[in-house]
């Protein structure tokens, strides 16, 4: 669709906006939905495992947080407000920071400190937000942020923005239109949980209004040593590879358990290894370069398939939030080093093998 302008003019009908709502894009969504042939040979060779990657790395800030921005933002606008203000392990600060630079507003980010991959960090900055590098995790920058939203006059632009979610769930629309039906399965990764809890609201949506004939099972998965949904109770301390899911204790908590719940699917976690041998493999199989925190989702199909949770042929699509671009230093710790060689000819070829 050569003439997109955005999630809110192509989904108006499902979305609270009027006529009155100035619209602040990039003109976000419309991401790919790549069929991933060569990467459901390498996970499940003896299946025929239908997967989809649904690649969100490619809206004008690199994740799914511009779907959620471009909502937030123009409501805020609507409303008068004049600045807005996130934590953020990385994606919505910079999401913020480009809308609010669009729309003439004002952008205040705080991001755990050394926590946030140096592509989203950089975002920030070139966009023009107020950055704080906060002493303490993402969980201590939400809490501060949901107290000065409550106590001065800037718009929080955190997830616990109904909005953020009434704009991602079109990346529901969006597949289901693509597909004409929806999925099986629906395999994303879990952090503050507000994606998990879109999605499902958009497939529940398309169903209700006889778009689609069925809803997807929904699959979330946190990292390991950041999982608290699976555990049942908070972490006080997370750690995981995937920075942008880093998260403790989740706002969606409850809405999150609930999509799992009534859509027959559940959410579990992934180790860090689990995590970076997906990342590896979507890059070198199919060439889709995604950040470590979205390749949980890929990781997630892996051990589910181990697990024995597919049949045959089910329809998989797999939600790549975040764009691999963001974390070059994660790729450069993973990833075999250019070998160094003089402009020699002989010696180039005897290396490569020819
Ligand atoms: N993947 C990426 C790349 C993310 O940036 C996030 C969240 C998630 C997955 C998880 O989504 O929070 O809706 O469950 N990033 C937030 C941020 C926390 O600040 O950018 P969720």
């Amino acid at each position: 669709d050569c003439k997109w302008k955005g999630i809110i003019e192509a989904y108006r009908e499902y979305l609270p906006v009027s006529e009155k709502t100035p619209v602040v894009s990039l003109h976000e969504g419309n991401t790919p939905l790549i069929k991933a042939d060569n990467l459901s040979k390498a996970i499940a060779p003896d299946k025929n495992l239908q997967i989809y990657l649904k690649y969100e790395g490619l809206n004008p800030t690199g994740s799914f947080k511009d779907r959620g921005m471009t909502m937030a933002i123009s409501k805020a606008k609507e409303e008068g407000k004049t600045a807005v203000i996130c934590a953020s392990t990385g994606n919505t600060s910079a999401s913020a920071a480009a809308y609010a630079a669009r729309a003439g507003m004002k952008a205040y980010v705080i991001l755990p400190k050394g926590a946030v991959a140096v592509g989203k960090l950089s975002q920030a900055m070139i966009y023009g937000a107020k950055i704080i590098a906060l002493m303490g995790n993402f969980d201590d920058a939400l809490t501060i942020v949901r107290q000065i939203g409550e106590k001065y006059p800037v718009e929080v632009v955190n997830s616990v923005n109904p909005y953020r979610i009434e704009g991602q769930k079109t990346a529901a629309f969006e597949i289901c239109d693509y597909l004409e039906e929806a999925p099986d399965f629906h395999f994303l990764p879990v952090g503050n949980a507000g994606n998990i809890t879109a999605y499902w609201k958009g497939y529940k949506e398309y169903y209700q209004k006889g778009k689609v004939k069925k809803t997807p099972r929904m699959i979330g998965w946190q990292a390991e040593g950041a999982a608290p949904i699976v555990k049942g109770f908070p972490i006080k301390n997370p750690q995981t590879i995937a920075t942008a899911i880093k998260i403790g204790n989740p706002y969606s908590w409850q809405p999150a358990l609930q999509a799992a719940k009534e859509s027959n699917g559940f959410i579990d976690a992934v180790s860090d290894e689990e995590i970076l041998e997906a990342y590896k493999l979507i890059a070198s199989t199919e060439g889709v370069f995604c950040e470590p925190a979205s390749a949980a989702s890929v990781a997630g199909v892996i051990k589910a398939y181990r697990k024995g949770l597919f049949k045959g042929s089910e329809i998989i699509t797999c939600t790549l939030t975040g764009n691999g671009l963001k974390d070059p230093d994660t790729v450069i710790m993973a990833s075999e080093k250019p070998i160094e060689m003089p402009p020699d000819i002989n010696q180039i070829a005897k290396f490569l093998e020819l």
